[in-house]
C-alpha cells in the first residue's frame, strides 16, 4: 500500500476530540454525515437500532447552523458529551425522519398483464408472478427536486430519473450493493430489447468512464510463474468507520493499532464495495485461509473471480458496442483487453486440477480453494478459452457439496454468522449460476440449470405463501424461510429477488411447477389422458 496524501484530520472520541492521522482524505466532506461530533455521539450512544437511520435523516437547517447549534449545546453542558435525552431533542429540532427525499412513483410503462405471464403453465406460479409484477409499483421512487435545490441538507445524491429501490432499510437507489460494474450489461440488455443505436451512442462515454475507473483505480499487477498479469480487486482507500455502520466498525477495531484500524476500515469498505458484505471469502487468517473472523477481513488482498469475470464481459461487450457503432479501432482495443484478461484469468485464477476458478491471495500468492458460487463466474461471463473448462466446472460444482441443499445453492459452506456465507442463498448468485449453466452446450449442464431454477422458484414460492413477502435472501435449509445473520435484520421487498424470480419464470415458465397439487389444467389434461390410455 502506497501512503500518499498524508493528512491529519479530527475524529471525535467519547472523551475528547482527538486528532487521528490518516493516509487518505475522508469519504465525503460532510461534517454531519461522514465525520464530526454529531455522527460520533449519535452512533456511539446507539440512539437508533440501525446506524443507517441517522445518516439517512435530512437536515432542517443548513449544516453550519446545525454544527453551531451543536457546539453551543455542548458548551452549555458540564460534560464533554451530550446526554442521550438532550441528543434526541437536538435531533428532533434539527433533523427530519429518513425517507423524506422520495415520493412514490409508478413506472409509466408498467402494464397490467405483461406477455410473459401467459407462458407460465402452472396456475399458482402464474398468479404469484402477477403479484410479484405488481410489486414494482410499490418499489418505484422519484427524488424530490428539493434534493437538487438543497443538496447540503441531504446525505442522498440527487438523480434526475426515477428509480426502483430494493425495499426495507434500503430506501435508496442501489447499483448491486454496491459497486460491481453491471452498467454495461444493463445497457446490453436494453440495446437487445430496443436496438436503439442513438441511446447506445449517448450512453457509451459513461460506460467507458466506469471501465476506466476500474482500470485506473482498482487494478493491480501480479506475477505468476515469471509472467506479469493485470487483474482487478475491490479497494477503498478511506480508513474510517463506515458512517452507516459506525458503532459496529468502532467496536470491531477496538484494541488494534491505529494502522491496523485504518486497514480494517478500508477493507470493510472494500467488502461493501464488492456487494458481499460480509463473508468468509474476504477473511484471511494467519495461514492465509478463509478461516478467520470479521476482524480479519482483508478484501483488498484478494483478486476476486467474479469481479474479473465481470470486467472480461465488460470488455467484450464494450468491443461489441463499438463494432455496432462502426468504431473499428476502439472495438479492437477492447478485444485486446478482453484477450489479455482471459489470459490473466486462466493463468492466475483457473485451477486445472480442481476444474474451477478461485480467488487469488496477493500476499500469500496462492488460491483460496473454499467453495463460493463465484468460483463459476467465468462460466456465466463465458470468459474461458477451451470448451472443456466449462464442463469441468460443472463437475467441480457437482463434487463441491453445494448442490446438496433443498432450497438453493449456499453462498459458501462455511457458517461464519455473516450473511454472505452458509446457510444463506442470494438471488443474484443463483441467477448467475443458472444462467451460466444454461449457456453450456451439454444437456447435463442445461438440466442442472433447470433443476436449480426449480429449486429456487419453489423456495421463493413456499416462503411467499407463508409470509406474503419476497425476501432479500433465503435459507438453503428448512421449509421456505428467509436467511439471516450479518449486520441487520432480513429485509422485505425485494428488488433483486423479484427480478430473478420473474426472469426464471419467463425463461422456464413452461416447465416450472410450484410443487403443489393444483397444476394448470392445460398441463394436467394430457397427463390424465395418457394415464387413462395406459390403463
Ligand atoms: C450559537 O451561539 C452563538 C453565540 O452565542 C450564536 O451567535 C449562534 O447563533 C448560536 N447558534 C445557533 C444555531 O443557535
Ligand atoms: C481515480 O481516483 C481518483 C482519486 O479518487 C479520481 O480523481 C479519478 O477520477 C479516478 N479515475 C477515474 C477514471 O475515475
Ligand atoms: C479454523 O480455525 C479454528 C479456530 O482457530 C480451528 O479450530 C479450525 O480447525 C480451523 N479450521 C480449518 C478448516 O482450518
Amino acid at each position: 500500500l502506497k501512503m500518499r496524501n498524508l493528512m491529519v484530520f479530527c475524529l471525535p472520541s467519547v472523551a475528547l476530540f482527538a486528532c487521528v492521522k490518516s493516509a487518505f482524505p475522508p469519504p465525503c466532506d460532510s461534517e454531519i454525515y461522514c465525520t464530526g461530533p454529531i455522527l460520533h455521539q449519535v452512533q456511539t450512544f446507539k440512539l437508533f437500532d440501525d446506524d443507517k437511520y441517522f445518516v439517512d435523516m435530512q437536515m432542517r437547517e443548513p449544516p453550519d447552523v446545525v454544527l453551531s447549534a451543536f457546539r453551543n449545546l455542548s458548551q452549555s453542558l458540564p460534560t464533554p458529551t451530550v446526554p442521550p435525552a438532550q441528543l434526541r431533542k437536538f435531533l428532533s429540532t434539527y433533523f427530519n425522519k429518513p425517507g423524506g427525499e422520495f415520493v412514490s412513483w409508478t413506472p409509466p410503462d408498467w402494464h397490467e398483464k405483461p406477455k410473459f405471464l401467459a407462458g407460465i403453465a402452472d396456475e399458482e406460479l402464474r398468479n404469484w408472478a402477477e403479484n410479484i409484477h405488481n410489486l414494482w409499483k410499490s418499489l418505484g421512487r422519484k427524488i424530490r427536486t428539493d434534493v437538487k435545490d438543497h443538496p447540503e441538507l441531504y446525505s442522498h445524491i440527487y438523480t434526475p430519473h426515477p428509480v426502483i429501490v430494493p425495499g426495507g432499510r434500503f430506501r435508496e437507489l442501489y447499483y448491486w450493493r454496491s459497486q460491481p460494474p453491471f452498467l454495461t450489461l444493463m445497457m446490453e440488455s436494453y440495446y437487445q430489447a430496443t436496438k436503439d443505436k442513438e441511446f447506445l451512442r449517448a450512453a457509451l462515454p459513461a460506460l467507458e468512464q466506469e471501465y476506466r475507473f476500474w482500470m485506473q483505480n482498482r487494478s493491480v499487477a501480479v506475477t505468476v510463474n515469471g509472467a506479469e498479469y493485470e487483474l482487478n480487486r475491490y479497494h477503498v482507500q478511506v480508513g474510517l468507520p463506515r458512517p452507516e455502520s459506525y458503532s459496529d466498525d468502532l467496536e470491531l477495531a477496538e484494541g488494534l493499532t491505529a494502522e491496523r484500524k485504518e486497514q480494517l476500515w478500508m477493507d470493510l469498505k472494500a467488502g461493501a464495495e464488492s456487494g458481499w458484505d460480509f463473508t468468509s471469502r474476504w477473511y484471511i487468517d494467519g495461514d492465509g485461509h478463509n478461516n478467520g473472523t470479521l476482524r480479519e477481513t482483508r478484501t483488498s488482498q484478494i483478486l476476486p473471480t467474479d469481479l474479473n469475470a465481470l470486467l472480461c464481459l465488460n470488455e467484450k461487450t464494450l468491443a461489441s458496442f463499438h463494432r455496432i457503432l462502426g468504431n473499428g479501432d476502439s472495438a479492437a482495443l477492447y478485444d485486446q483487453a478482453a484477450a489479455r484478461r482471459l489470459e490473466a484469468i486462466e493463468s492466475v485464477l483457473w485451477d486445472a486440477e480442481r476444474g474451477a476458478w478461485f480467488d487469488y491471495n496477493l500476499v500469500t500468492h496462492s488460491k483460496h480453494f473454499e467453495f463460493y458460487p463465484s468460483n463459476l463466474a467465468p462460466v456465466w461471463a463465458q470468459c474461458y478459452s477451451r470448451p472443456e473448462m466449462g464442463e469441468k466446472a460443472v463437475q467441480y460444482l457437482k463434487g463441491s457439496g453445494a448442490l446438496e441443499f433443498p432450497n438453493g445453492v449456499p453462498t459458501s459452506l462455511r457458517e461464519s454468522g455473516q450473511q454472505w456465507d452458509y446457510p444463506n442463498a442470494w438471488p443474484p448468485l443463483q441467477h448467475m449460476l443458472i444462467d451460466g449453466l444454461s449457456k453450456l452446450p451439454s444437456a447435463d449442464a442445461k438440466q442442472l440449470a433447470f433443476d436449480l431454477a426449480q429449486r429456487w422458484i419453489k423456495t421463493n414460492w413456499v416462503a411467499y405463501q407463508k409470509y406474503k413477502a419476497m425476501f432479500e435472501k433465503y435459507d438453503v435449509n428448512g421449509d421456505g424461510k428467509p436467511g439471516g445473520g450479518g449486520e441487520y435484520e432480513v429485509q422485505l421487498g425485494f428488488g433483486w429477488t423479484n427480478g430473478v424470480a420473474l426472469q426464471l419464470l419467463d425463461q422456464y415458465g413452461a416447465t416450472l411447477t410450484s410443487g403443489s397439487s393444483r397444476v394448470s389444467s392445460c398441463l394436467l389434461l394430457p397427463l390424465v389422458i395418457s394415464a387413462l390410455m395406459l390403463q
